[in-house]
């Protein structure tokens, strides 16, 4: 196979479903990576997996809602590969669904804000530094289609990622003149932890989920991994300030 990201430095946050999936993808691209998660457990399975394959991948425990710990990983990828590439702000929480807006409580809101919103500037903040000292970089922040139109049962949560989704847009024009790129990726229902402890994995409601595609059925994590894979890489070089999505066809309609 081609090998796009060879010898490329890339951070990846969340070492379970989405995450843990892409990371396989680009490490068969042969991107040398750094795995982290507030689960330490999560991210060292999906390290040991790389380094099984052949691959190169150390894994870090980093909640990315704490600056200094987000500080230190990349200052740890830095340390391990010499420099940053590429990242892939993944980490994220569900919080609860089907509980309507009037329904939630103040803790939920900073729970799901503060990892998916939060975590994702602090994460950004610190690469982006480190990119502007070398000139160059690209960053794939994890939104959904949960950031391009709202649903019913997520209503916090799809707050945090239309606002994934507007980081990424001004910090691609900030950065876009310093070599960043900064794009965001929009899964739909992909198959991973998060949604069969969300929704549950009867077969009706995974039957309900898969109507929302084209394609019938829900997405396998590989298969957005693939997509950030190539976000990542070179091929994207004049893609930036996007919220790409890999919905199979959801937001088409
Ligand atoms: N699965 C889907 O259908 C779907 C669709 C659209 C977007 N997403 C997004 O994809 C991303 C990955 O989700 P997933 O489906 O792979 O779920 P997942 O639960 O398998 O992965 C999320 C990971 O984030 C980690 N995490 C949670 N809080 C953290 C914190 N404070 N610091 C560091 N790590 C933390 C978890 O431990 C977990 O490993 C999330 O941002 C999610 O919102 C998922």
């Amino acid at each position: 196979m081609s090998r796009p990201l060879e010898g490329k430095s890339i951070l990846i946050t969340g070492g379970s479903g989405i995450g843990r999936a892409t990371a396989y993808v680009c490490a068969e691209q042969g991107a040398r990576l750094l795995v982290a998660d507030i689960h330490l457990a999560s991210a060292e399975e999906t390290a040991a997996h790389v380094q099984a394959q052949g691959g190169e991948a150390v894994a870090m425990q980093v909640d990315v809602r704490d600056a200094a710990q987000v500080e230190a990983m990349v200052a740890q990828a830095v340390a391990t590969y010499g420099r940053l590439d590429g990242a892939f702000n993944n980490a994220g929480v569900l919080g609860p669904v089907g509980k309507h807006l009037a329904d939630n409580d103040e803790d939920e809101w900073h729970q799901i804000i503060d990892i998916n919103l939060k975590g994702v500037w602090l994460c950004m903040k610190m690469e982006i530094r480190q990119m502007l000292t070398q000139g160059s970089g690209s960053i794939v922040n994890t939104a959904s289609v949960a950031g391009l139109v709202g649903t019913r049962p997520t209503g916090i949560y799809v707050a945090s990622k239309h606002g994934v989704v507007g980081l990424t847009r001004s910090a691609a024009l900030q950065y876009g003149g310093n070599g960043i790129r900064i794009n965001a990726v929009c899964p739909g229902f992909v198959d991973t932890p998060m949604v069969e402890n969300g929704f549950g994995g009867a077969p009706e409601i995974q039957a309900r989920l898969a109507t929302l595609s084209v394609f019938s059925r829900i997405a396998r994590p590989a298969e957005i991994g693939d997509s950030v894979a190539w976000l990542l890489s070179d091929s994207a070089s004049f893609v930036t300030g996007v919220p790409f999505p890999v919905d199979g066809g959801w937001t088409a309609q």
